[in-house]
């Protein structure tokens, strides 16, 4: 089974990805300005903070293990690139700067050469596996939240750079700001490690993620954010990982007490949102909370209603356990039906998945962020 891929040299793969790389950088142009061109922006930039769900790439670079720059990873993309992507294709950054009618891809911050046009529209400083604990990105050598509000100064001075401070200005005011964090926090360090559930419950666990929650969303906004939209926890238990290492027994059903977790999460978020908004005279931006927990549950309970034929494991390797590191084409096959797969990796959607995420998005939310 899949021979070809262990015989692949990584010579062949690297003159390979150079070509589509050319391509790619060929075919981009008149891309774009056919968008521009058919569609106006709903906004002047999309700016992402966040987790692995949201990281286009900007973890390539690190010393983790937390890496989707390897095949199987991007098996669908254009060119069947891997490029940092935790999914088979797209991830809900790019169907989100699509929605909006500003680009194809959202970029990582690091790692690549930018456009002008490209840094002017917005980028994402995600990166996977971090968390609001400030222990989570420590664990495993990934980018903190704050560490990406810092990348978020930088880049803002890049764009005063390039477009002078008015026009920044201008762009930071009309740009969509999108948070997603706190699925690591809970599976990985919470439930994965001993550091906090040895000292913490978990609503005591709960209340110092709010406060990074708190912390973080106050500092987005001193930034200058003026619309915010901050999702939500999935149901972390029916992730196919936590169904096998959560005790789920062998028929690897949903984790109810990592379920019952997010769902106090939240709930609490929901009203930290709440008391934010009402200092929302005081110039508090417009804060939206996006629930997802609800439309990936119905994924995973009604997953043929969607189209979905298997809902509880990954379509990488046994799709039981693998992601990231472990999820890696010369040592795992991976599925040929990937379409009907909720999941690409153990912890990851597809592609297609990702679609009906943001699409539910997109229809039950935008109107409150004023676009
Ligand atoms: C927010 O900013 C303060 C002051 O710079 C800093 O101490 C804190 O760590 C930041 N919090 C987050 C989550 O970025």
């Amino acid at each position: 089974m899949h021979t070809s891929m262990r015989r692949r040299t990584t010579a062949g793969v690297w003159r390979r990805l150079q070509a589509v790389l050319v391509a790619l950088a060929m075919a981009a142009r008149p891309a774009q300005c056919e968008t521009q061109q058919s569609k106006k922006p709903l906004v002047t930039a999309v700016i992402v903070f966040g987790d692995s769900i949201m990281d286009p790439g900007n973890n390539n670079g690190l010393h983790t293990v937390v890496k989707a720059n390897h095949p199987p990873y991007g098996k669908d993309f254009a060119g069947h690139v891997a490029t940092g992507r935790f999914s088979n294709g797209l991830i809900p950054t790019d169907f989100i700067a699509q929605g909006l009618n500003l680009k194809q891809l959202l970029p990582p911050y690091l790692g690549v050469q930018h456009t002008p046009e490209d840094l002017l529209t917005g980028v994402s400083f995600a990166s996977g596996a971090t968390g609001f604990d400030p222990l989570t990105p420590i664990i495993v050598g990934v980018i903190s939240l704050e560490q990406q509000l810092a990348y978020f100064d930088e880049y803002r001075s890049k764009l005063v750079g390039i477009a002078g401070e008015e026009e920044t200005r201008r762009i930071i005011d009309g740009a969509l700001f999108v948070v997603c964090a706190g699925t690591d926090d809970i599976a990985n360090t919470y439930y994965t490690t001993p550091f906090r559930s040895a000292e913490y419950d978990v609503p005591a666990y709960v209340d110092l993620l709010l406060a990074g929650v708190e912390s973080f969303l106050r500092n987005v906004s001193a930034r200058g954010a003026k619309r915010i939209g901050f999702a939500g926890l999935p149901p972390i238990g029916c992730v196919p990982s936590q169904r096998t290492l959560g005790g789920g027994g062998p028929r690897r059903g949903c984790v109810p007490e990592r379920n019952a977790a997010a769902q106090l999460y939240n709930a609490r978020v929901q009203e930290l949102i709440r008391e934010l908004g009402e200092e929302d005279r005081a110039g508090f931006p417009t804060l939206v909370y996006l629930d997802i927990y609800a439309v990936i549950q119905d994924l995973v309970e009604n997953g043929e209603r969607h189209g979905f034929s298997e809902t509880t494991r990954g379509c990488c390797s046994t799709g039981t356990v693998e992601v990231a590191v472990l999820c890696d084409a010369r040592f795992a096959p991976v599925c040929d039906d990937v379409a009907d797969h909720v999941f690409f990796d153990s912890y990851h959607p597809t592609q297609r998945a990702y679609k009906v995420i943001v699409d539910y998005i997109f229809d039950h939310y935008i109107h409150f962020l004023h676009l």
